[in-house]
């Protein structure tokens, strides 16, 4: 199957577990639901449950286990990760943040439901998360129990403080501190830093809850923990050249305001060029990291390979 086929393939299974996993009336009110549908349901990559699905996928087969069970056993996590990312996309699009119109090709939530209803359909969506990773997948065995609990452990220490709303705050004291406070001037290090709490912690998690959902040791997890840092800070890397390089159709979301607003990124740190090349150093960590893990021939490999490549 070409990398192509394999993500629609994927990509179909998940918009479909996606679709059963969100409440409806009348399990909630109706005018919540709506606004959660909207943003979850609206395309976007599905890069997180990919990478959830394809650690998955990885581990099986080094341990000799199914794929399809693997699959089935972190398809919820794969869910769950997509339903925080997607509540921090809201929240980044709030005026109050990075204040922008146009996300995932629609206007954004608070442009459509107002920034009340924008905000509460975030908070549901992180609640929802952390419910079905307690649900699902269903069962008592002390194995299946044990993995649950650390990959819901893990996927609530990268969406947190420690995670993306850690880098979320440093990004807005850089830019937007409070009346009458100075913003928080960053080095590389602080850059680098910022970019891996806010989008490299929930990418890692992502690719480490498939390997553990999978039932990774100890070795393959902290492999696959590697490969998945390196990879999350090449997407913010390459998220923040897009800004500059990219255009709003293609995109779905608006070009151009980084440097308008005056974030901390690596195009405005080290200029375009420089940050191509910091972007493919990660790749190539990345891959070592999977090399060491003998998962060189995973479909994780494309998706780095996609992540360094993609105009979107
Ligand atoms: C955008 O994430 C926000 C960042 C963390 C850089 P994606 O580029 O994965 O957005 P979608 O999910 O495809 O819309
Ligand atoms: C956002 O980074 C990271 C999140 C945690 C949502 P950006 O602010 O650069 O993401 P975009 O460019 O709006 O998607
Ligand atoms: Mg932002
Ligand atoms: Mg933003
Ligand atoms: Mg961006």
């Amino acid at each position: 199957m070409t990398f192509a086929d394999y993500v629609d393939l994927r990509r179909a299974e998940i918009e479909a577990a996606l679709n059963g996993f969100l409440p409806a009336p009348p399990d909630v009110p109706a005018v919540v639901a709506d606004a959660m549908r909207y943003s979850l349901m609206a395309g976007g990559k599905r890069l997180r449950p990919l990478l959830v699905l394809a650690g998955a996928e990885g581990v099986a087969r080094t341990v000799g286990g199914s794929e399809a069970a693997a699959r089935a056993a972190a398809m919820p996590a794969a869910c769950a990760l997509e339903m925080i990312h997607t509540y921090s996309l809201i929240h980044d699009d709030l005026p109050a943040m990075d204040d922008d119109d146009l996300r995932r090709g629609r206007p954004t939530s608070h442009v459509v439901y107002g920034e009340g209803l924008a905000i509460l359909a975030g908070d549901g969506l992180q609640a929802e998360a952390f419910s079905l990773l307690a649900r699902e997948p269903q069962g008592h065995h002390p194995v299946l129990m044990t993995r649950k609990l650390r990959t819901l452990a893990l996927i609530a220490g990268a969406a947190g403080p420690a995670g993306m709303v850690g880098g979320q705050a440093i990004d807005l004291a850089a830019v937007s501190p409070a009346p009458g406070v100075n913003a928080v001037a960053l080095d590389p290090a602080g850059l680098q830093a910022m970019h891996l709490r806010k989008t490299g912690a929930l990418i890692r998690a992502a690719v480490v809850a498939g390997a553990v959902m999978a039932g990774a040791d100890e070795r393959l997890t902290a492999a696959v923990d590697e490969y998945g840092k390196e990879i999350g800070l090449a997407f913010q890397i390459v998220d923040d050249i897009l800004d500059v390089e990219g255009a709003a159709a293609t995109l779905g979301k608006t070009a151009g305001k980084d440097q308008v607003a005056g974030k901390p990124t690596y195009p405005a740190f080290f200029g375009l060029d420089q940050a191509r090349t910091l972007a493919a150093g990660c790749h190539t960590r990345a891959r070592q990291a999977l090399d060491r893990a003998g998962l060189l021939e995973s479909r994780l490999d494309e998706i780095a390979t996609w992540i360094i490549k993609r105009d979107k």
